[in-house]
């Protein structure tokens, strides 16, 4: 691998002068933990320490809760219209520190510059529904009868994020809970809890009241596991792994809870005999490298027909080898991935791979050497060979791996693309309209890109899965109602 040395303007941040440290956000007020410990948060490009956050446990979360409780009575009844401008606010407040918000976020999770940030967007596509959200009125039997139904919110809600991409899932929660006049507690992850928090702090800001927008920090067993436990939580939503989400759900269901959750994928890139591979190719690269992989959206299976095989496989190879990795600094295509934990998951699948049988294409080792030796960097990695029953074939593996899997007609291509737990993202590659739609139809996941991936330049499109990838939608304007319950409400105008 090579690395580009162009170094990015600006690319330190004084982490302490826009976060104290040490600290949660509850009820607007920067608190430690009951217990007084704190978590530290590294760097993972050099293992140097970012900042401290609190290591909060059950007595924060209940804190947290009777403050988001405490905020809930007047938010409830502020004016949609005033909560819409208020996120509007949050939006500009976040336009405005752009630059800091992109940059603590990929200090964090270790990544170069990708583009801009999505969170404005996102909040501004959000707070235009703040006012947009009504019941209907119902036809009777009875004359003088008027029949009606509201929607109102849950109360406090909960939700916790991972670490992959923790300013996007942070407001993609949060906004449409906020709007639909809900007050959160946010429990971001132990790896990466910094975004969450700068982002709890524009809320004030931007004017949002205290109590409503809530972060508590902590490890998931601890911090994580009371959340959704809390009796005054009355809706939950999580994004992490299936296990995580499984155990998340057992306390909802304790708790007589509804949650959303995502769950990662194992999501395939369908590659036909007519597809357009000059378009093709760059995008599979950037679908599996991406955050080095770190994505519940990753492409990381190459279903692709036999025929074709080798020139793709080939194309792919040459593009890979010119995959540029380093620290966030560096102007190049991939950083490290973000703990010791999750390199130790990637390197062990690349041992599985190789135990199964398929065959190292590209890559297939940790990078050493300079700037490597001082963060978690992995080779971005080709498996060829790759057959269905394999375990490098159905396991998320969250990191720079494609599985290279082939197949010999349309049948067979769905039969692979559907092979797996899992049903998030999918894309599919050909120029023929009729197996595109036969194809986009017959796949089970909750997002089909058709020559492109998943919701590029769309704004609005619902995220979430099919089968363990989860259920229930984020990003979309059916999200908010997801923060919503409905009152029927009968007037009897004979009086
Ligand atoms: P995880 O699912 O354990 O962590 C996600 C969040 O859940 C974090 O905030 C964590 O603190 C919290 N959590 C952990 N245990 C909890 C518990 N008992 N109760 C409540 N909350 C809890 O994911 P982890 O361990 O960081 O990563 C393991 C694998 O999970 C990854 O390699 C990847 O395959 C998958 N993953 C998928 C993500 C997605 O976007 N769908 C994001 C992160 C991880
Ligand atoms: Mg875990």
């Amino acid at each position: 691998m090579t690395v580009t040395v162009a170094k990015e303007r600006d690319a330190y941040l004084d982490v302490g002068s826009l976060l104290p440290g040490g600290s949660h956000l509850i009820g607007g007020e920067w608190t430690p933990a009951a217990s007084g410990e704190v978590i530290e948060v590294i760097n993972p490009a050099t293992k140097e320490l970012l900042s401290t956050v609190a290591r909060g446990a059950a007595d924060d979360v209940d804190a947290a809760v009777g403050a988001a409780g405490a905020a809930l009575r007047s938010w409830r009844d502020t004016s949609p219209t005033l909560r819409g401008q208020l996120l509007y606010r949050w939006a500009e407040v976040c336009r405005v520190h752009e630059h800091e918000i992109d940059l603590l976020e990929r200090l964090e999770v270790g990544r170069p510059f990708w583009g801009p940030s999505g969170i404005p967007g996102i909040l501004t596509y959000v707070a235009g529904l703040a006012d947009k959200i009504t019941g209907q009125t119902l036809p009777t039997s009875i004359p003088n009868m008027l029949g009606m139904t509201l929607r109102e919110p849950y109360g406090v809600v909960g939700s916790i994020i991972p670490w992959n991409t923790p300013g996007p899932l942070t407001v993609a929660d949060v906004a449409p809970a906020v709007a639909a006049g809900n007050t959160i507690v946010v429990k971001p992850a132990e790896d990466a809890p910094l975004t969450a928090l700068l982002l709890g702090k524009l809320a004030l800001e931007a004017g949002i009241p205290p109590g409503v927008v809530n972060v508590v920090t902590g490890y998931g067993p601890e911090a994580g596991a009371a959340l959704p436990a809390h009796p005054g939580v009355r809706r939950m939503s999580f994004t992490g792994s299936p296990e995580t989400g499984s155990r998340v759900m057992e306390a909802c269901a304790k708790n007589l809870v509804p949650l959303h959750v995502e769950l990662g994928g194992k999501s395939p890139q369908v590659v036909l005999r007519d597809a357009p591979l000059d378009r093709a190719i760059p995008t599979i690269v950037r679908a599996i490298t991406f955050n080095t992989g770190q994505v519940c959206a990753a492409g990381s299976r190459l279903v692709v027909d036999e025929k074709i095989h080798d020139q793709v496989v080939e194309a792919l190879a040459s593009a890979f080898e010119k995959v540029t990795v380093g620290p966030w600094y560096e102007k190049v295509d991939m950083g490290p991935l973000i703990s010791a934990k999750q390199e130790a998951r990637v390197l062990g699948y690349l041992d599985v791979g190789q135990q199964e049988g398929a065959k190292v294409v590209i890559g297939g080792h940790k990078l050493s050497g300079g700037t490597y030796d001082s963060g978690f960097f992995v080779e971005p990695t080709i498996f060829d060979g790759v057959t269905p029953e394999m375990r490098v074939a159905q396991e998320e593996i969250f990191g720079p791996v494609l599985s290279v899997l082939t197949y010999e007609d349309e049948q067979e291509a769905l039969a692979i693309a559907n092979g797996t737990r899992y049903g998030l993202v999918s894309s599919i590659w050909t120029r023929d309209v009729g197996r595109a739609v036969r194809l986009a139809k017959g796949i089970e996941a909750g997002q089909v890109g058709i020559n492109t991936t998943w919701s590029r330049g769309v704004i609005g499109a619902p995220h979430g899965g099919y089968k363990h990838s989860g259920f229930g939608r984020t990003m979309s304007a059916e999200s908010i109602l997801d923060y919503t319950q409905l009152k029927s409400v009968v007037i009897n105008g004979d009086v």
